[in-house]
Formats: structure tokens, C-alpha cells, sequence
């Protein structure tokens, strides 16, 4: 399952999504033998039956490239590679909503159908399948490193009533690995539609094989998680968990066999690596008409997984806080906002910076949240700012959730003209995240906040 949401809520009108990065700071540096020092161990299931192969491996197998209702696009080229397979992207065509699709509707559920066994793929893992590594460098000394596998097939669950759900062709699932200063710092697990977290190196849950955090994947679906068992991602209909399960089989040692991409945000990649400005999905278009497929929002044949070059400017899954020991009464957060920003800042009569603070409660509708302001910067630079907010108030299991940027015409909420986008927020206590975690937190946030207008 591969699907990447990365719908970021914005609240107010003229709120563009605030991202992370800024072109300039792309240093073109050969960042290989990073990609390779921190490339993770990745640990197959011992019933896998689905493994990793390399995007050339499967090309040749996509007979043709299909809209979503399944009608074949004339003008492709007769066997897609990794030099035509962006011919779109030459012509100035967007691709985004079209499906390199096989003949037919392989379900694998849970054999393949005869005539499609080159969907398994091979075992012979870590000399055929390269690991796509994603290099993008930030600033403040950050080089984050996404590291996709791709999997010809992704085998669906089968969950009680509904059935067999969720078999594609084509699967992508990444972990990322965040460097300040060429030192691993933070590691992300993530499986299907945005779920997972954010580790700190030293927390005890990443385990590592030398320079190289382990990734165990899940059972057909390939979701990485950073432990062996069953890990519930999902619930359908309300009551049905969706479970990955992981455990001790084959190992991938991914740093042999590292595919580094100088990440571009725009695409115009070339020669080898020209296949990466395809930006459709890597699969067949999915089966709309089943039964429950307006209640689960997908089929036993579904659709294949959107391009691996997305978005990546942005921050990890979550950004680290710690404990507000010097004062308990207080959350004070440390960001940096872009230079674009403070130049439309003061451009739109802008005077004031905010930080909003969302405070989660059991129940929801106990959920609260706290505003601070200070005067902006008058400055046409990356300007950092220190903002402090009243804790979450203490009854209830308030915690904070995420935080968001506001920019202000007065120190007011209601003066707030646009909002960032929400950064979730995760607390460590030295190096472990408290199950119940405290109300008074620090973020000292190294993602820079930019709006596009
Ligand atoms: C793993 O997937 C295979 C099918 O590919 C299935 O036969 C097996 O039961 C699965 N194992 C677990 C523990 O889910
Ligand atoms: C797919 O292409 C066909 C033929 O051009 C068109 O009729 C149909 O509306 C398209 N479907 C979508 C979802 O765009
Ligand atoms: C890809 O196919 C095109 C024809 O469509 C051919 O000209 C090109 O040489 C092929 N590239 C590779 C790397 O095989
Ligand atoms: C990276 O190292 C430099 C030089 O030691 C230091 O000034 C800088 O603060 C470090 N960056 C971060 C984000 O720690
Ligand atoms: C926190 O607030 C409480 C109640 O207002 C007050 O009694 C206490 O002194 C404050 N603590 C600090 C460290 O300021
Ligand atoms: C932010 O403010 C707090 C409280 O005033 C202070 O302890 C901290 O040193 C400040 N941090 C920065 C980066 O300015």
C-alpha cells in the first residue's frame, strides 16, 4: 500500500501549505556515501512472497498507461525504460493522473494467477533491487535521506465481511533517515496512508545493524516498522483493525546496492534517472465497483501507488520536543521563519508572528489550544523567533499535539491572516517518548517555515 496523504489543513484563506526547504540551500555536494552509511537493514517476513525489484526489472512487464477509468492513452512507447518512460513529462504533459498498468487485473490474493509470476519478483534481494535514496539537504545543517523500496506487487488484507482488499501492482513504501552535520539524528518509519513516527537515534525502539537502522516490512503490504509483531494501521467499517505483520526473514542490506538522487523539486532529472519526472502512479488504475468500496474506499483489485518523487521539502512525521523543566507553567517554542515570508510580511501589513499550540484530550471534544504572539522581525532574512504560550491547561489528558506559525496584522487570533499548516509534535524524556507526555514542552524547531503565496 503506498499511498502517500500528505494533506496539510490550512485554516484560514490565504494560507498556502508552509513547507521546509528552500532551492538555494541545495548543495550539490555527493552525499553517496551518506546515503550509503545510514541506508537501513531491511527485514522481510519469512512468508514473503512479494519482494523488492528494481523499476527496470518491471518496466518492460507495464503494457501501457491508463487513465482511471481504464482507457488506454495512445502515443506510449512501445516498451517503457528508464530513458522514455517520462516522454510526457518532455512534451510539457502532466502524467499525475494516469496508471502504467500490466494487461489485466492480477489479484494475488493470496496466490498470483498464472502467466503473472514475474510479480513476486526475486529473492535474490540486495544484488537486484537497488534502494531509491532520495538525498535532500536543508538548512541548518540537515541532509534528510528517503529511502523508497519498490516491490512489483503489493499484496491486500482480508479482513472479515469485506474480504480481500488492497491488491496492487506496484508497491513503494519508504523510511527516512534525517543528518545534522553528517551525523544520524532521526529516523522515520512510515507504512501505508501517513501512518508512523519519528524516532530520536538513541530511542531503544530503532535497533541498528552497525551505522544502519533496522527496518522490518510488512507481510505483502511492505509498510516499514521498526519492530517485529503485528502493528494495526488502520481500522474499516469502524471496527476491523488492518494489521501489518513483520517478522524475522530475509535481510536486505540495502547500503549494497544504493540508487542516490540529487532530489529535485521540480523534476528535469536526465540520462539513467530520467524516469523519475514520471509523475503518475506505478500500477493499474483500481476497481471501483465492489460492494463495500464506498464504505472502505477501496477493492480487492486497487489502484498502484503514486511516483516516488513527491514532496520532500517538508519536515520529518513529527517534530522532536523535550520537557519545560525551567518552567512548568509555559511551552516555548523556538522556529525560524523563511525570508519570502518576512519579505510578504511586510509587504501586507503584517505585525505580528504567532505560535499555536494544539493541545489533544481524551475526550476530543476536550481538546483545547493556546496562542502567543510577538512583534515580527523587520527583516529580509531567515529570522528566528522564541515565542512562549501557556501550557495545556491541566485537567483532562492534554498534551501538545502540534504546533502551526501564524503571521498577524495585531497579536490577536482573529488578526491572524494566514496559518501554516500543523507540524505534529512528539516529546522525548531523555531517550524515550512518555506514554503520557507533559503538558509544558520546548520545540526547537530546525524546519524553517515558508509559505508560498
Ligand atoms: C504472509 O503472506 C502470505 C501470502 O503472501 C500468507 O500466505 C501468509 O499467511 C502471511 N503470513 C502472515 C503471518 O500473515
Ligand atoms: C479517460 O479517457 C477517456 C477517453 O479519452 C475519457 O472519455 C474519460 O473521461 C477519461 N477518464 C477520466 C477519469 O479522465
Ligand atoms: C528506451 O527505449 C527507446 C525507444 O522507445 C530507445 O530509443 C532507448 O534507447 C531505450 N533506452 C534504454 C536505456 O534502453
Ligand atoms: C553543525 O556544526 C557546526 C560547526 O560545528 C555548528 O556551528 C552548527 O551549529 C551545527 N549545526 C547544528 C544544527 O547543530
Ligand atoms: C505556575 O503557576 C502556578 C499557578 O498560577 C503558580 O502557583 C506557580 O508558582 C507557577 N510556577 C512557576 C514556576 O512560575
Ligand atoms: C527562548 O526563551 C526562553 C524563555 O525566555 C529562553 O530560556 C531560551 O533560552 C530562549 N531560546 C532562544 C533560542 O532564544
Amino acid at each position: 500500500m503506498g499511498l502517500l496523504g500528505n494533506a496539510v489543513a490550512c485554516m484560514l484563506p490565504i494560507a498556502v501549505v508552509a513547507q521546509a526547504y528552500s532551492a538555494v540551500s541545495l548543495n550539490r555536494r555527493d552525499y553517496t556515501s551518506l546515503a550509503q552509511t545510514n541506508a537501513p537493514l531491511i527485514v522481510y517476513h519469512p512468508q514473503e512472497l512479494y519482494y523488492a525489484s528494481s523499476i527496470e526489472y518491471m518496466l518492460p512487464h507495464y503494457a501501457n498507461l491508463q487513465n482511471s477509468s481504464g482507457v488506454v492513452q495512445p502515443g506510449a512507447p512501445p516498451v517503457f525504460n528508464v530513458t522514455n518512460l517520462d516522454y510526457l513529462f518532455q512534451e510539457g504533459i502532466d502524467a499525475s493522473n494516469l496508471y502504467l498498468s500490466v494487461a489485466g487485473q492480477p489479484k494475488g490474493s493470496p496466490y498470483i494467477p498464472a502467466g503473472y509470476e514475474y510479480l513476486y519478483s526475486s529473492k535474490t534481494i540486495g544484488t537486484t533491487a537497488p534502494i531509491y535514496a532520495f538525498i535532500v539537504p536543508k538548512a541548518n545543517d540537515i541532509v534528510d535521506i528517503y529511502y523508497w523500496q519498490f516491490c512489483p506487487y503489493n499484496l491486500g488484507k482480508n479482513a472479515p465481511i469485506v474480504g480481500w482488499t488492497g491488491d496492487h501492482v506496484g508497491d513503494l513504501e519508504y523510511m527516512m533517515v534525517r543528518t545534522i552535520n553528517g551525523t544520524a539524528a532521526t529516523v522515520d518509519y512510515h507504512a501505508h496512508s501517513n501512518t508512523g513516527s519519528t524516532y530520536l537515534v538513541t530511542d531503544p525502539t530503532v535497533t541498528w545493524s552497525g551505522t544502519h537502522p533496522i527496518v522490518y516490512t510488512a507481510n505483502g503490504s511492505h509498510g516499514m516498522w521498526p519492530s517485529v509483531g503485528s502493528h494495526v494501521y488502520k481500522q474499516i467499517l469502524g471496527i476491523y483493525d488492518l494489521t501489518d505483520e513483520t517478522g524475522n526473514g530475509a535481510q536486505w542490506p540495502t547500503w549494497e546496492n544504493v540508487y542516490p538522487i540529487n532530489y529535485l523539486e521540480n523534476g528535469g532529472y536526465t540520462g539513467d534517472q530520467a524516469w523519475l519526472n514520471f509523475n503518475g502512479y506505478f500500477g493499474n488504475p483500481g476497481d471501483t465497483s465492489c460492494l463495500f468500496y464506498s464504505i472502505v474506499g477501496e477493492c480487492e483489485f486497487s489502484g498502484g501507488p503514486n511516483a516516488p518523487n513527491r514532496d520532500f521539502t517538508g519536515p520529518p512525521l513529527y517534530t522532536l520536543a523535550s520537557k519545560n523543566t525551567a518552567n512548568p507553567n509555559y511551552s516555548v517554542y523556538t522556529f525560524q521563519v523563511a525570508a519570502s515570508a518576512q519579505v510578504w510580511a511586510a509587504a501586507n501589513g503584517i505585525t505580528y508572528v504567532a505560535a499555536h499550540q494544539h493541545c489533544v484530550a481524551s475526550p476530543s471534544s476536550e481538546s483545547t489550544d493556546n496562542w502567543a504572539f510577538v512583534p515580527i522581525v523587520a527583516s529580509a532574512a531567515v529570522t528566528s523567533y522564541n515565542i512562549t504560550t501557556a501550557r495545556c491547561a491541566t485537567d483532562f489528558s492534554r498534551y501538545p499535539s502540534a504546533y502551526e506559525v501564524g503571521l498577524c496584522t495585531s497579536a490577536a487570533q482573529s488578526a491572524c491572516v494566514t496559518t501554516s499548516g500543523l507540524r505534529n509534535i512528539k516529546e522525548y524524556v531523555g531517550n524515550s517518548a512518555p506514554t503520557h507526555p507533559d503538558k509544558e514542552i520546548i520545540v526547537n524547531d530546525l524546519d524553517i517555515w515558508t509559505w508560498s503565496y
